[in-house]
């Protein structure tokens, strides 16, 4: 309900940007110096994921960092973000006419509603930003393939838990306890599970580390 109002009044159309480019840019060079995650790869190559062809969107993909690898796999991607900050960003990243890309400069629930036919929704640290997270879930399971994977990276809240302020707190509380979502806290996995299982996945993978964060690959099955 008051995501939904915010959803009104902080919109892209309206030049709504998340973002200033100089954050973008120094989250761009700070991640430039950083290794690759390599348990995205790790996840779905023994999920026996083929790259080549696959289409992929990626979720709240910022500077495009995975986005340009799985392009370099040979996958057809779709880079996706609200900010325009990160656009100008990723679209440097995506000079070569050998990478197959397409960007998508819109909200997260704008953009999925129209696709149709994924391979692979891969959402590293950008989940929580939709405005719900039934409706993400389901317009996951719309705009992917049968069989088609769904990975999601995110932060836990043990990793801030000693910082968090009293607003923060009753975020936190509204959301877990009563599914009541305002603004961006960050998920309960337990919730992540069932709102998944019940749009018609099911858990492939999964790496939890309480003190930071937890990464599940899901497979669309019906
Ligand atoms: C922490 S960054 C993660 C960027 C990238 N996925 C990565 O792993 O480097 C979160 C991203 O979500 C984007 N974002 C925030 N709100 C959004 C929304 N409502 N729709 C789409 N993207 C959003 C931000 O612009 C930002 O690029």
């Amino acid at each position: 309900m008051i995501n939904s109002v915010l959803y009104k009044i902080f919109r892209r159309d309206k030049n709504w940007d998340p973002v200033s480019l100089k954050y973008a840019e120094e989250y761009h060079q700070s991640h430039l110096n950083k290794e690759l995650d390599s348990k995205y790869f790790k996840m779905l190559e023994s999920a026996k994921f083929n790259y080549l062809n696959a289409k992929i969107l990626d979720i709240g993909a910022g500077p495009g960092i995975y986005s340009v690898e799985f392009a370099k796999l040979g996958s057809i991607l779709l880079w996706q973000d609200v900010s325009k900050s990160f656009y100008t960003i990723a679209k440097k990243k995506f000079k070569s006419k050998d990478y197959r890309v397409f960007f998508s400069l819109e909200h997260i629930e704008v953009c999925m509603k129209k696709q149709k036919d994924l391979d692979l929704i891969f959402s590293r640290l950008s989940f929580y930003y939709a405005k719900n997270d039934k409706e993400f879930f389901d317009d996951a399971s719309k705009s992917l393939k049968i069989n088609g994977y769904l990975l999601i990276d995110c932060n836990t809240y043990e990793r801030f838990e000693n910082s968090l302020s009293l607003f923060e707190k009753l975020q936190v509380f509204l959301y877990h306890k009563f599914q009541f979502k305002i603004g961006h806290p960050l998920p309960n996995h337990d919730m992540i599970d069932k709102l998944a299982k019940e749009s018609g996945f099911i858990v492939i993978n999964k790496e939890f580390n309480t003190k930071t964060n937890i990464c599940i690959l899901f497979q669309k099955i019906k």
